[in-house]
């Protein structure tokens, strides 16, 4: 069944408390839920509808006499008087074998709850939607040292905990985790002195790897104080890393659940990438305390408003600890990455969708970074004071409450006065816009002639202009700024903008530091773009002109077999050897767009991908890069080299990856002898896992792979990295068989999602080696996700989106794609997850 957002009627009860008690067992807990309801004046529907899924109902009563409930689809329905009353039902489940990972589950042997979206039914009889909210009261019974649940604890012994949360919540915020754990213990000082006891909570064993976390948990506290006025309203904050997690973590209120490889970090075991993003996503469950739990959504097809938000708030919180540019040019690296194909391909969606089957498929890049892009927009343009009274008048208005995107909208317009009738569209409008963009110099004025237009995407062929802010700076013919950025509006679908008083012709710098998620298509030769690489003032378009020259570079390698640019080279070059230039901006400079990106921009330009071609193309741009800066490399890996303790900063990590981009060049005419000796002295995860890469991919490594495996076969997240890596440096013809082999491994544990993607989503990121002609690749990921998808839909339904690119390609690879997802979808009792993704993905 289809759900639509035009449906929506609230519940037909308010709920004045809930009272729940979990006996904890593995094969059969029993919980015991005490509801009080009464009748909600403002519902038309009366109806008392429970949702309820896999629940053994032992006994219900309303006002302690046993009800008569009937079984519906979803659930469960009663009669009701229509005054306040009493609902008590309790229930069996069984966690041991909850494999969905959904609802109350057992992760090597701890107990723990994963309810949003709609996990809390698995738990027990409840109107599981995010409008309803109530406060909570939780008694565990269990035999675990460690009794968690949400808010503040109310009372402890030995076998029981009581925990009561003050503030009300929807369902999908409920947690509980009780297991043998250990605690690393921080505190914090709220702005106005409050006390929080901080812990994070891990198996025994993981206690070194809590310290970095529960810094990074300070400082998103701090920060949220600092910036959007933002304190904790519980005197605990407690994180409890998890295994076994279908995704990244959980804002569960004063109870946040991680998958262990979101928080736990140590140096011997983490890069600095896992270390950046614990960073990130620490802080993203820390701001949803404001954005999510105390204003929640009033349904799942708001979700952007708390995602998006959220994603936003985490974006500036990374780039003020750390480089701004180097953090937009990271997110949009992602958004094009991720968010562009699928805006691109039959899974295209707006930021707020208007139906779906299954919610868990829309917790996508669509809903969360180009939600945060809408909302850096609006910032954008209503300039950041305006912002800042906008988001407080959120607060204030919207304390509590289970709110819209018309919600959000309205604060802007309420306190800037301005009409966001057109800007909502960014909200309803799917497809990527491509922006076109002409010059114009007349007398002394020059001219900026703008047009916008969407493709149609499923279910939408008409496309409306859209609110779009150019940012725009003027550079003189010798790399001066002649005009600083400005932001120009563009509403129309053409609409032209003149600049007087230039004596001379200007160079115009267009979409500075990525105003809008958009296509920018500027009809620009390679003389400017060079220019535009050696003298932008805006550090984003400047790495985006390098970026455009290797983009330009590869695709004429691969339509026409030119020798990469030596334009784009020079250039290169040169930003290589500015030491004025941060080791991390240089170390992005030094990249190049992947191999799906390239097949995706010669499928828009009509021409269809060959993953060979795009693959050899790709490798002979390395090549011709390791070749001209042969004298360069050396010298780059040497002045980052860095003496003294391993951290993870900014400072640290921008120089390691500076090294080990010159490394991996080094590496292709070296055979691998640098990248052994680096192998042979890394006391740390982010220069050992380097050299092994560059190792296998320079054909050597076979030793230091076994030693690895050696040395760190206890760590599951390191072993995934391990299982991982060797299908990354596979080469194309080898990739199908090295997935299989891996498969083979008795550690491959299908049930574990990290394994399971370390695995088969290193198999679909394989550009060259997923699209092999043999068609062994696709065969091996469609077996798999079948294997899966009864074990657990959520994390199957993701992974079928490595097919969303199928019709791209040539009628052979097409043929051997739609056959495999022929192959899913006539699979017996498939789930409602993986079902409503293939179909979306074949109707293409
Ligand atoms: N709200 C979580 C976050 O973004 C994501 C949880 C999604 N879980 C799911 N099963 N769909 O931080
Ligand atoms: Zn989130």
């Amino acid at each position: 069944t289809t759900i639509f957002l035009k449906d929506y009627t609230p519940f037909g009860f308010i709920i004045d408390g809930v009272e729940l008690t979990f006996r904890l067992a593995p094969k059969a807990t029993r919980v015991l839920s005490r509801i009080k309801f009464r009748p909600n004046p403002d519902a038309t529907d009366k109806r008392f509808f429970l949702h309820g899924e896999s629940l053994t109902l032992i006994s219900a009563a309303i006002d302690g006499k046993s009800a008569d409930v009937r079984d519906v689809d979803g659930g469960i329905e009663a009669d009701v008087p229509d005054a306040p009353f009493v609902w008590e039902a309790e229930v069996e489940i069984n966690p041991q074998d909850n494999t969905a990972l959904e609802g109350l589950y057992m992760s090597n042997g701890m107990y723990c709850t994963q309810c949003e979206a709609e996990g809390f039914r698995k738990i027990t009889y409840y109107p599981d939607r995010p409008d309803v909210m109530a406060a909570f009261e939780v008694t565990i019974e269990g035999n675990e040292k460690v009794l968690l649940s949400n808010g503040n604890p109310l009372s402890q012994s030995q076998g029981f905990a009581k925990w009561q949360d003050p503030w009300p919540k929807p369902a999908y915020l409920f947690a509980l985790v009780a297991g043998d754990l250990l605690n690393h213990p921080g505190t914090f000082t709220t702005k106005s002195g409050r006390q929080v006891d901080l812990n994070i909570w891990v198996r025994p064993g993981d206690e070194n790897k809590c310290a970095f976390g529960m810094q990074a948990l300070k400082d998103s506290m701090k920060w949220d104080e600092d910036v959007y006025g933002r304190e904790y309203d519980l005197d605990l904050f407690n994180i409890v890393a998890v295994d076994d997690f279908n995704m990244g973590a959980m804002e569960n209120k004063g109870l946040n659940v991680f998958n262990s490889s979101c928080v736990l970090a140590s140096p011997e075991t983490s890069t600095d990438g896992n270390f950046e993003r614990i960073e990130a996503i620490i802080a993203h469950e820390y701001f949803h305390n404001w954005t999510g739990n105390r204003i929640t959504c009033r349904d799942w097809f708001q979700l952007c408003l708390k995602e998006g938000l959220t994603v936003y708030r985490d974006q500036q919180f990374t780039a003020d600890l750390r480089s701004a540019p180097v953090a937009r040019i990271s997110n949009v690296l992602a958004l094009r990455g991720r968010q562009f194909p699928e805006d691109q391909g039959p899974l295209s969606h707006p930021v707020r969708p208007e139906s779906f089957q299954e919610i868990n498929n829309f917790y996508t890049a669509t809903v969360y970074e180009k939600g945060a892009e809408v909302i850096g927009m609006l910032k954008t343009l209503v300039g950041d004071a305006a912002y800042s009274k906008a988001v407080d008048l959120y607060f204030d208005r919207h304390d509590g409450d289970a709110a819209t995107i018309e919600d959000w909208l309205q604060v802007f317009e309420d306190s800037t006065g301005r009409d966001l009738g057109q800007f909502k569209r960014w909200y309803s409008q799917s497809g990527t816009p491509r922006l076109t963009v002409r010059e114009d110099y007349d007398g002394d004025t020059f001219t900026l002639h703008l047009s916008q237009s969407t493709a149609p995407t499923p279910g939408q062929d008409e496309k409306l202009p859209q609110v779009i802010p150019v940012a725009v700076g003027l550079l003189s013919p010798n790399g001066d700024e002649v005009m600083a950025t400005q932001i120009l509006e563009l509403t129309e679908a053409e609409q032209s903008f003149r600049f007087e008083g230039h004596a001379t012709r200007p160079i115009p710098s267009i979409l500075r530091d990525f105003s809008a998620p958009v296509i920018l298509e500027q009809g620009i030769d390679k003389t400017r773009r060079a220019f535009l690489l050696a003298h932008d003032t805006d550090p984003f378009n400047r790495w985006e002109a390098g970026r455009m020259l290797a983009r330009e570079s590869l695709l004429a390698s691969i339509t026409t077999g030119a020798a990469p640019d030596a334009a784009y080279l020079d250039g290169l070059g040169a930003v290589l050897r500015d030491d004025t230039l941060d080791a991390a901006y240089r170390a992005l400079m030094l990249g190049q767009p992947t191999q799906s990106e390239l097949a995706g921009l010669l499928h828009e330009a009509g021409i269809t991908p060959d993953p060979e071609a795009i693959h050899t193309a790709s490798e002979d741009l390395r090549n011709a890069k390791a070749a001209a800066f042969g004298d360069l490399l050396p010298v780059l890996y040497q002045d980052n080299q860095i003496d003294g303790p391993y951290s993870p900063d900014a400072d640290g990590s921008g120089k390691r990856s500076l090294a080990n981009a010159a490394l991996s060049l080094i590496s292709r005419t070296d055979g691998g002898a640098l990248a052994a000796e680096q192998y042979a002295k890394a006391d740390n995860m982010t220069l050992q896992l380097a050299a092994l890469s560059c190792l296998l991919d320079a054909g050597a490594g076979k030793e230091q792979l076994a030693a690895f495996e050696q040395q760190w076969h206890d760590d599951r997240l390191v072993m995934d990295k391990w299982f991982s890596l060797q299908i990354m440096q596979a080469k194309p013809d080898q990739v199908a068989e090295v997935t299989k082999r891996l498969t083979q491994h008795p550690d491959f544990d299908m049930k574990n999602p990290n394994r399971f993607r370390a695995v088969m989503g290193a198999l679909s990121m394989h550009h060259a080696g997923f699209h092999h002609k043999n068609g062994a690749a696709y065969a091996l990921l469609a077996e798999w996700l079948i294997k899966l998808d009864p074990v657990n839909p959520q994390t199957t339904a993701r992974m079928c989106s490595a097919f969303q690119t199928w019709k791209r390609y040539d009628p052979a690879r097409q043929t051997m794609m739609s056959a495999e997802l022929d192959r899913i979808a006539n699979t017996k009792d498939l789930s409602r997850d993986t079902n409503e993704m293939i179909t979306r993905i074949r109707s293409a």
